[in-house]
């Protein structure tokens, strides 16, 4: 969704009220559901391992009313068109626009055997669009909510942020983890999560209070990552098919420890090596790291944060100029624990751990160096660990 700078989340739900009866003549209910930023744990989802997002305070919100037919009307305040779409069409498919987030939802919610009523919809976000920052996930997820809500269904957490990922797999087509949904649905305010994603078992852990997130947006958008993003999944299995003949239990990366990889290195090609150590030390990392948050060490929080994006600029190769540029740049400010590039990659924003005292200073510095050496206006804030998705009173 386009990012709106100057709400304040509170105005939103009110503005979608008078928006909706505006549209459609009708009192909405309304659903939020948060973005994201991922504390640790870059393109381990996929691979069956470990992940530590937190939810942001950007959001997406989907207002609904009921409608006597078998529609769904769809509008969005960061778009000018309108949808329409026959809930009861069999055939239906992704038509690549924004609105298919939302239709793939539906067809979802009805694969899984729900019945929906017909819905007017209203879609407002704040989750800069292809800022790594899961505008889409929370599309999804807002969407669902209200869908249900609008039809009397209600499904567990886990089942909807699995459900949600479908749409995007097997709807959109973005081969995506877990993650995103899962944050969206499950997150606890002044919490990141540790997810194992295999199990999707999942560990709240609190963010200290003196510790600000802070949110830096590159300004350069991810819109060419789809095709890199299902290559790095290929090269993923392929390492597992390739160390499978040494290691014939594994299933999937997650399965391999960082010596059994250092073992049986040269049976890769250097590429897939790449790839496979990335996934292989960031599970590793992602455990420490909530290790080091458990005993409040954000010292070596940060290191591991450090360690990541290194990673990821150099075995998996998905970060740019603009990443490793503001990365470098945050880490000379005061106060600063760790900073890396969360998300996709290719773009987006980096996730820095700040001393709350700091962010002020931090903000104003970074932008002005930022813009120096780009020429481009970052979008800086500081966010709270937001609570997850929910109806707003
Ligand atoms: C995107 C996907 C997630 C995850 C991250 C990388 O955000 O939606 O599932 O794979 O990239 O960690």
């Amino acid at each position: 969704m386009l990012s709106v700078m100057t709400d304040t989340v509170s105005d939103i739900p009110r503005e979608m009220h008078e928006a909706f009866r505006q549209l459609f003549g009708a009192h909405a209910r309304v659903f939020r559901a948060p973005g994201r930023v991922n504390l640790i744990g870059e393109h381990t989802d996929y691979n069956d391992g470990f992940v530590m997002p937190a939810a942001i305070d950007r959001s997406v919100w989907a207002a609904v009313s009921p409608r006597s037919d078998k529609h769904l009307v769809v509008r969005s305040t960061n778009f000018t068109d309108s949808v329409e779409i026959d809930l009861d069409k069999e055939d239906s498919r992704a038509a690549r626009h924004w609105s298919d987030y939302v239709h793939g939802v539906a067809v979802m919610l009805r694969q899984a055997g729900h019945c929906l009523r017909g819905a007017n919809l209203l879609i407002r976000g704040d989750v800069p669009i292809g800022a790594g920052l899961s505008s889409s996930a929370a599309v999804e997820v807002a969407t669902a909510l209200a869908l249900m809500g609008n039809s009397g269904v209600s499904v567990d957490r886990v089942e909807l942020a699995k459900l949600c990922r479908r749409a995007e797999n097997e709807f959109v087509g973005a081969r995506v983890g877990i993650m995103d949904q899962f944050i969206s649905c499950m997150a606890q305010a002044g919490h990141a999560l540790c997810l194992d994603c295999r199990s999707l078992q999942h560990r709240a852990l609190p963010v200290p209070r003196d510790v600000s997130l802070v949110i830096c947006n590159t300004m350069v958008t991810h819109e060419l990552a789809g095709n890199e993003y299902n290559t790095r999944r290929a090269e993923c299995e392929e390492g597992v098919r390739l160390l499978s003949r040494s290691l014939p239990g594994i299933r999937a990366l997650r399965d391999v420890t960082p010596e059994q990889l250092q073992r049986h290195a040269s049976e890769l090609p250097t590429t897939i090596l790449k790839r496979c150590r990335h996934v292989v030390l960031e599970n590793a990392r992602v455990c420490d790291a909530a290790a080091a948050l458990d005993r409040g060490d954000l010292a070596a929080f940060g290191r591991l944060m450090r360690e990541s994006h290194q990673s990821l600029r150099a075995d998996y190769e998905v970060s740019c100029a603009e990443l490793d540029l503001m990365v470098a740049l945050t880490e000379k400010q005061e106060g600063v624990y760790g900073a890396r590039m969360t998300g996709g990659g290719f773009g987006g924003c980096t996730v820095s751990l700040v001393r709350s005292d700091a962010t002020a200073e931090f903000q104003r510095a970074v932008s002005a160096a930022y813009s120096a050496k780009t020429g481009l206006e970052p979008q800086i804030w500081v966010s709270s660990a937001a609570a997850g998705a929910g109806e707003v009173e």
